[in-house]
Parts: structure tokens; sequence; C-alpha cells
């Protein structure tokens, strides 16, 4: 497996033993050899613009064994990527992902996140600190709850645990649409380091306003269900058979996840994605879209006129 500290692309195409399993991936040269990465707003901390989201092979070893979700870190790693949306404890099942970075050795390399998903007090501390306990990552390095649950109870916490250097930063996720009003409400009175929200081609109500808030008053933005379409199935479903259109190589991108991501990195109050996958060829698949071009406001808006007319 290739060093873990090699952060750029065109060493992972030199070294890394995932090329294998990543074959069906692009390999075209691209014109930026880095991935982009954007400032967390109010700090000189950057993050790379692609990371993961929790796949059930970081709840459970599968059946291929630790090998399969241990290179689906590394390959992230290994093309630049550093954040990781750590799984709840909302199933019976220990996470595993905690156990897998402990043993690669990547703690201090990632950036990673946890969520308080249960309500009440005591059962959210007690959440918080099995999450730290399962990660061993000390600060962490952000925390947040889980679609802005029992807030009167946990955002206190949140803050006594940022104000005691427990975590470095803190905010809320929310995917569901219609409770953006509160979720505002929210930003502009407890100005929170961070928002995880649901965005996507086929889901771009956040830009209408979530999103240009955080951009002016300074929140960071992590863009979870990057590639939800209808309730019958992801982009993927809907875009099955049609190949991706020849203009899209004026913004580097070969292919639907590339086409989705870059729509989403392509908005400048983003500051990164997190992407759900169990295979290797996918996760690089999606790092590549942290790499390259980004469209352009028409472009953008000519791909979602495209995405829906298919
Ligand atoms: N309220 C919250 O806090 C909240 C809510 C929802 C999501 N999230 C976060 O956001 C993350 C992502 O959102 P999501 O769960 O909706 O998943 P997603 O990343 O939008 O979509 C995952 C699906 O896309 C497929 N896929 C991924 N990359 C692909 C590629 N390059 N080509 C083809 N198919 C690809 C995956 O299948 P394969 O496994 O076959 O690749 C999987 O079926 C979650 O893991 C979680 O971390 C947070």
């Amino acid at each position: 497996m290739a060093d873990i500290k090699v952060l750029n692309r065109r060493a992972f195409l030199a070294n890394s033993a995932a090329l294998v399993t990543a074959a069906a991936a692009p390999v075209k040269s691209f014109a930026e050899e880095s991935m982009l990465t954007r400032l967390i707003p109010g700090t000189d901390e950057a993050l790379p613009v692609v990371g993961l989201g929790a796949p059930d092979i970081f709840y459970n070893i599968p059946a291929e064994g630790k090998d399969l979700p241990k290179s689906v870190i590394q390959t992230m790693v290994d093309l630049g990527g550093r954040v990781i949306d750590t799984p709840p404890f909302f199933r019976p099942d220990v996470p595993v992902v905690g156990a897998l970075i402990t043993e690669m050795g990547l703690q201090e390399e990632l950036f990673l996140t946890g969520k308080i998903t249960v309500s009440g007090k005591e059962e959210g501390r007690a959440h918080l600190e099995r999450t730290v306990q399962n990660l061993g990552k000390r600060p962490m390095d952000l925390l947040m709850v889980h679609n802005m649950r029992d807030m009167a109870n946990h955002w206190p916490t949140l803050r006594d645990w940022k104000e005691e250097g427990k975590v470095r930063y803190i905010g809320v996720s929310l995917t569901r649409s219609k409770d953006y009003v509160a979720l505002e409400k929210f930003m502009k009175t407890e100005k929170p380091d961070f928002i995880m929200t649901g965005y996507s081609l086929h889901h771009p109500l956040a830009a209408e306003s979530a999103l240009p808030l955080a951009a002016n008053i300074g929140v960071a933005v992590i863009v979870a269900e990057p590639f939800k379409a209808t309730k019958d199935g992801g982009i993927f479903t809907f875009v099955r058979g049609n190949p991706v259109p020849e203009w899209a190589s004026e913004f580097d991108c070969e292919s639907w996840a590339q086409f989705s991501l870059k729509y989403i990195l392509s908005n400048p109050a983003v500051t990164c994605v997190v992407t759900e996958t169990r295979k290797v060829s996918h996760v690089a698949d999606n790092m590549h879209a942290g790499y390259g071009r980004l469209p352009d406001a028409a472009t953008r808006q000519r791909m979602r006129e495209y995405v829906l007319s298919l």
C-alpha cells in the first residue's frame, strides 16, 4: 500500500496498489496535480474538497475482510482527501472505522466528524464520549448535532466541549429541506463553525438561501447526499444509459459522479463534499472531482437542465 504521507495524484498513480482495483476510474492527466482545498472560514486551515461518508463497511467488517474498508480510506488519502464523516452509533453495531483508522495510524492526518444521534442531555454526552473513544482522536476535529435533534440539550454540550478543548469545531447537520428555516435562524443566532446539509443536482434547494447565508456569515459547509436524485434512486439510476456530455470535458469531468460533484463544488459556499461508497474504484472516481477546472455559473445552469432533461 502507498505511503500515507503521499498526497498528490501523480504519486498515487505511480505507487498505489489501489490502482489495480481502481482500474475502472479515469486516469487521464488533469490540469491540476493536487486536490483543490478550501479554507474553513475564519481560519487558515484548509480542507481538501472531496471526502468520504460512512458506507456500511465502516459499521461492519465485510465478508471480504478489513482490506476493503482500509483500501477505501487509503485511496481517499492517496488521492489527497482527508475528511471522513464517521458513522454514528444509531445501529446496534459499534462502527469498525475507528479501529481501522487506529490500525492505519491515520488519526492525525484525517479530519474526522462525529454526530450526536440520540436525545437527552446525559445520553448525548455519553454518545459523544463513545464516539471519541471509538475514533481515538483528541481533540476531535468536528462534532455535530445530527439533524438538529434535541438542540436545547445538545448545543450547550457542544459549546462546553469546544470551550474545554475537547473538540476544535462544532456544528449541526440537517438534510431535511423542510427545516431550512430553523437551520438559517440557528446559523444567524449561534454562528456554528460548520453545517452539513444535503445538496445535489436534483436537490439544489440549499443553494437558495442556506448556502449564501453560510458564505456571508462565515460558516463552513460540508455537503451530504451528493448523488441524491429521486426517491427511486440516485443520479446513477437516473442517468443510466446516457453518456456524460462531451462538453463536460471543458471542466475536466469524465463521469457522472464527477458531473454531480463538480456541480456541488462550483458553489463557492461549499467547503467540501462527502461521498458514500464501498468500492475503491468509486472512491478514485469521486476524488478526481476535486482536481482540475470547475464549471462556471452558465455551465452550472446547463448541467442542471441537461440532467433534468434525461
Ligand atoms: N443528516 C446527516 O447527517 C446525513 C444525512 C445523509 C447523509 N449524510 C452523510 O453524507 C454521506 C453521503 O450521502 P449519501 O448516504 O446520501 O450517499 P451518496 O454519496 O449521495 O450516494 C451513495 C450511493 O452512490 C453510489 N456511488 C458512490 N460513488 C459512486 C460512483 N463514483 N459511481 C457510481 N456510484 C457511486 C454508492 O454505491 P457504491 O457503494 O456501489 O459505490 C451508493 O449507492 C453519508 O455517508 C453520510 O456521511 C449525513
